[in-house]
């Protein structure tokens, strides 16, 4: 796990290395949602703010930016990733999935039907990035226990719903991938 001090120094260097380069930007092809994007974009700069800044792509939440909150989740080749402890730099060529990529066949994701069926969603900024920790769990483990979704959701902190909602529609997304 890349912390968040870390970060801040490899950002402190890119900067550097950008100033006496004489430019801070750079033409990175990113991998998102199933298409190739093209971003002038400085090399300094994580995943998330790439993603929010130079994409438009606001579904991906900035919280804590420390690696704390969870917020932040994306995916990348299909694990969940704390994009605020990425640079976009080094997301090249990599698989990246955002909320806004969830869609399935044109209709919301089954997670995303369950989390509004079963009311999970309370202010809603956090739900971005559970809904997509929660579909690497569901990807690798379709029936996974209480205990399990517990587990893997430990790292999405969420300050409105108590979290027993958001385990029942985990549930209950499940159940209706098994009813298919
Ligand atoms: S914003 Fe990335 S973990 Fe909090
Ligand atoms: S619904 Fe508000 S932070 Fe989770």
């Amino acid at each position: 796990m890349v912390n968040s001090t870390h970060l801040a120094e490899r950002k402190k260097r890119r900067r550097t290395l950008d100033v006496q380069a004489g430019s801070g930007k750079q033409l990175l092809r990113l991998h998102v949602n199933g298409e190739i994007k093209e971003v002038a974009t400085e090399t300094s700069k994580t995943l998330l703010e790439t993603l929010r800044e130079d994409l438009g792509l606001t579904g991906t939440k900035h919280g804590c930016e420390l690696g704390e909150c969870g917020t932040c989740t994306v995916l990348i080749g299909g694990e969940p990733v704390l994009s605020c402890l990425v640079l976009s730099l080094e997301s090249e060529g990599a698989e990246i999935v955002t909320v806004e990529g969830l869609m399935q066949e044109g209709r919301p994701h089954v997670l995303q039907r369950a989390f509004a069926d079963m009311g999970a969603t309370q202010c809603g900024y956090c739900i971005p990035g559970i809904l997509l920790t929660a579909k690497a769990l569901l990807d690798k483990n379709p029936h996974p226990s209480r205990s399990e979704i517990r587990e893997a959701l430990s790292g999405n902190l969420c300050r409105c719903t108590g979290y027993t909602k958001i385990l029942e529609a985990v549930e209950l997304a499940t159940r209706r991938e098994e009813a298919r």
